[in-house]
């Protein structure tokens, strides 16, 4: 029988899994489909139980359900707990069971692009969701140190706080940040500064990045910000979100299907959606 697979968020309209997860079914010849399902907050409970009735093999869970799903499965991964964000569900033998691949996407598409992260140290702007669970997961790697800067340090202090990995840490603030840039190797820029429409702004000053520094930025929309594009003029070596997004959904395919696929055709199939 087709199995059925699918994304639970609102909005879903202009996913890009659908096309990406269909496209790799297509490829390895599994009898499968992915589709799009919008579901509004009030509906999730309902949704998550009307899946498993159903008996769906598996599905990516998106903005606004992240957290709130993690009550409704029946056992959680023990990243994602820590994490508190699921963005992946395989039903294994009638129980739902949700794993986080967005942070260890994350991880996964840096060593794509760089080996050897154990010795590196980072800066990570923002202390929101995605960088909870880039921190987190970067630290379960064993990166040796990370920093934050946020907005809100205390935001930034409770991150570090809650992190169940031992790693060395700072919470700066945004003078310390700007003129710091140079220590570090990497630098992950996690919030929304920079992304349509707001795409002259800037998280803070990249005048002193240096050209021995990987620049992640996670938005795709621009494909470059401003940030990175500076960054560039700079030297760095950069990286936009498409990485993250396309690493988040190999894993979730793993985890599915045993298969880690082939994450080139991956980033076209995207590249394509992205009209880039
Ligand atoms: P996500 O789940 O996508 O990470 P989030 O949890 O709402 O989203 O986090 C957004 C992050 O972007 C936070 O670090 C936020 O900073 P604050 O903690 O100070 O709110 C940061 N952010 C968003 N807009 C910002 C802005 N205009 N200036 C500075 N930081 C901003």
């Amino acid at each position: 029988m087709k199995k059925l697979f699918g994304v639970i968020g609102d909005p879903i309209a202009h996913s890009m899994s659908p096309a990406m997860h269909n496209d790799l079914f297509d490829l390895y010849g599994i009898d499968a489909v992915y589709l799009p399902f919008h579901v509004s907050k009030g509906n999730l409970e309902k949704a998550v139980k009307g899946l498993k009735a159903l008996g769906v093999s598996g599905f990516n869970v998106t903005i606004p359900h992240k957290t709130d799903i993690i009550s409704l499965l029946d056992k959680v991964d023990p990243l994602a707990r820590a994490i508190g964000a699921v963005n992946t569900v395989k039903n294994e033998n009638g129980l739902l069971v949700g794993y986080n691949t967005d942070g260890p996407g994350f991880v996964k598409g840096l060593e794509y692009m760089a080996a050897d992260l154990g010795s590196r140290s980072a800066l990570i702007i923002g202390a929101g969701g995605a960088s909870r669970g880039i921190y987190f997961s970067m630290a379960q790697a064993g990166i040796e140190r990370i920093d934050l800067y946020n907005r809100t340090p205390e935001k930034a202090e409770e991150l570090v706080n809650s992190c169940p990995f031992k790693v060395e840490s700072n919470v700066i603030g945004r003078e310390a940040a700007e003129k710091s840039l140079a220590e570090y190797q990497l630098i992950i820029q996690t919030t929304s500064i920079g992304m349509v429409p707001d795409t002259e702004s800037l998280p803070l000053s990249p005048e002193n990045i240096t050209r021995n520094t990987i620049v992640s930025d996670i938005i795709y929309n621009p494909l470059q910000t401003k940030f990175l594009k500076e960054a560039a003029r700079m030297g760095a070596a950069v990286q936009n979100g498409v990485g993250m997004f396309v690493f988040q959904g190999a894993l979730a395919f793993e985890i599915w299907t045993g298969i880690f696929p082939d994450v080139n055709r991956m980033e076209m199939n995207v590249l394509r959606n992205l009209g880039g």
